[in-house]
């Protein structure tokens, strides 16, 4: 029961929008974040919090925003702010909707950047340009070369520096495709290349994954870098502090590294799945494609990202080798060392690197269609000019990223701020605008219609009581453990400071340009249907 005047937007098939959600879902976080994540925080002890944070907040918070994302699009609303403000009843929800637009362009503005480097660095082995020297000695100093050069690491400014460096050139053409196939549309572009890009990631994946776990021992010499050992030295339960195995269970840092990487891995908190699910028809199954869509995001975590990258740099490099430091450590600067070392390495450095291509790219699409489908209806632009106004947007945020390179300063400050709090924010108003303002009772209705699989009892329990709970801990125990630190580097250094500067400038832009919209749906009365015609399931069904 769409108000809209014009024809809105579907899925084509079922398989391509769980397909496109996945695609969302798997990303950069499955193969870079993930094993760092878990090898730093107690290994197998890990999966403990991890897995309690998918149950308690990742899934539920998933259901939800399916759900809320469900109802808004049977009132021809696809982006958070119209949808927020049309299940809260009150504009400060529309305000607050603004979340669901800073956090995807924000983060699309770095992302597209690591996007970028995979596609270069799969070229690179594609023509044999990866060279580290002949120096085994030399090999992590040369990886580590090539790298801050790619990156700019080394200095800010370097990559915009008069010439046009390679890596710059790289970001344009990922940029550009980025922009085409969200100009194609949600059928069309998301939709189609979701379909081809998953299945030829899984391929890419399970090809190496099935070498590293064929490697056996490749150096007789060191009989104990070996797979098993690999995969126990990722997997076996421990304390970082060197006591037993539980006290892992015992830290607040833990449990928050577990719940930060389920919100980043499920793209939940991202405003993603509110606007890929309002593009659902009314009797569209929700509970079976988003448990279906988390779970295959789970299977390439734990089961790819987790058996790949540090099994892999144990087996050649030794538990010094495979030690994480940061989230491109291993994936960009160790794992170059282990293809050298590995029969076939040039081949599966290319693998490697274009399946991290595929995954990354499914997930800035997903990024970008939240402000275009806000555009088009709040400022009631065509397509071509909210993908030019996007554009510029995003284009001038990623610029700024690539200048300020050094130290991947930009990139580091917009990751903490909006990859890691704003998204666990973002869905602690998700939780309460969902449990608390719409209801339980009127949610469960809507994600029940069309239904293929029943929601537990539970859920309505956990998504009121136990999620806000939890979050409101991961919130409280960063507010006192980690913001005090991050607040004194935005006053001592330029680059973070200068960062925050660009958040708050979008997030003003944004502001303004919802009560632009706002004023639009009032006019319309587009925003106070769904009351004005009863259409709240619980009416309906009850
Ligand atoms: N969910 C996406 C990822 O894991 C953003 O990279």
């Amino acid at each position: 029961m769409s108000t809209s005047a014009k024809p809105r937007e579907q899925w084509g098939s079922r398989v391509g929008m769980i397909l496109a959600v996945a695609g969302s879902a798997v990303g950069l976080g499955n193969f870079l974040r993930f094993p760092g994540q878990a090898a730093q925080n107690g290994g197998g002890a890990f999966m403990i919090p991890y897995f309690c944070a998918l149950l308690f907040l990742g899934i539920p918070i998933c259901w939800a925003e399916w759900t809320m994302g469900k109802y808004g699009g049977r009132f021809g609303f696809n982006s958070c702010p119209a949808i927020f403000g049309l299940l809260g009843r009150h504009k400060v929800w529309r305000y607050l909707g603004v979340l669901g637009l800073l956090i995807p362009i924000m983060i699309y503005t770095y992302y597209v950047l690591i996007e970028s480097w995979c596609l270069g660095y799969a070229w690179m082995y594609l023509y044999g340009a990866v060279d580290l020297g002949s120096d085994p000695n030399q090999y992590a100093a040369n990886s580590t070369a090539m790298f801050n050069n790619f990156t700019g690491a080394n200095q800010d400014g370097l990559m915009l520096d008069g010439k046009l460096h390679i890596s710059v050139i790289v970001w344009m053409i990922v940029f550009a495709l980025n922009f085409f196939l969200i100009y194609r549309g949600i059928t069309k572009g998301i939709e189609s290349f979701c379909k081809f890009a998953i299945p030829l990631m899984a391929l890419c994946a399970f090809a190496v994954l099935i070498r590293v776990l064929t490697l056996g021992t490749p150096n007789p010499d060191k009989p104990d870098l070996n797979v098993l050992n690999g995969l126990g030295f990722m997997w076996n339960p421990h304390d970082k502090g060197g006591g037993p195995w539980y006290t892992a269970l015992g830290s607040a840092q833990t449990w928050l590294a577990a719940a930060g990487q389920i919100f980043f891995s499920l793209s939940v908190g991202f405003g993603v799945i509110v606007n890929y699910a309002s593009y659902l028809r009314p009797k569209d199954d929700i509970v079976l494609s988003g448990l279906t869509a988390s779970s295959t995001n789970e299977f390439f975590e734990v089961c790819l990202g987790g058996l790949i990258t540090i099994p892999a740099a144990f087996i050649f490099l030794g538990a010094a080798g495979a030690s994480v430091t940061g989230t491109f450590d291993l994936g960009f600067k160790t794992l170059p060392i282990v293809f050298l070392y590995m029969p076939g390495g040039r081949i599966f450095g290319f693998l490697w690197f274009f399946m991290l291509f595929l995954a990354a790219i499914t997930s800035s699409l997903s990024m970008l269609q939240p402000a275009i489908a806000f555009l088009e209806e709040g400022l009631a632009i065509g397509r071509r000019a909210s993908v030019a106004l996007l554009g510029m947007i995003t284009c001038l945020g990623s610029l700024f990223v690539i200048f300020f390179s050094k130290d991947l300063a930009a990139l580091g400050t917009i990751d903490d701020w909006v990859g890691t709090v704003a998204i666990v924010l973002l869905a602690t108003v998700q939780v309460i605008l969902y449990s608390w303002v719409f209801g339980v009772r009127r949610g469960y209705a809507v994600a029940m219609e069309g239904a293929e699989l029943g929601l537990p009892r539970l859920f309505n329990f956990i998504i009121k009581y136990v999620a806000p709970a939890y979050l409101i801990f991961v919130l409280g125990y960063w507010c006192w453990n980690d913001m005090p630190g991050k607040i004194q580097v935005l006053r001592e250094q330029q680059v973070p400071f200068l960062a925050i500067c660009v958040v708050l400038a979008v997030l003003i832009f944004l502001l303004i340009l919802i009560a632009v919209a706002g004023r639009r749906w009032q006019a319309e009365t587009r925003d106070t249907t769904a009351f004005r015609t009863k259409a709240f399931p619980a009416e309906v069904v009850s």
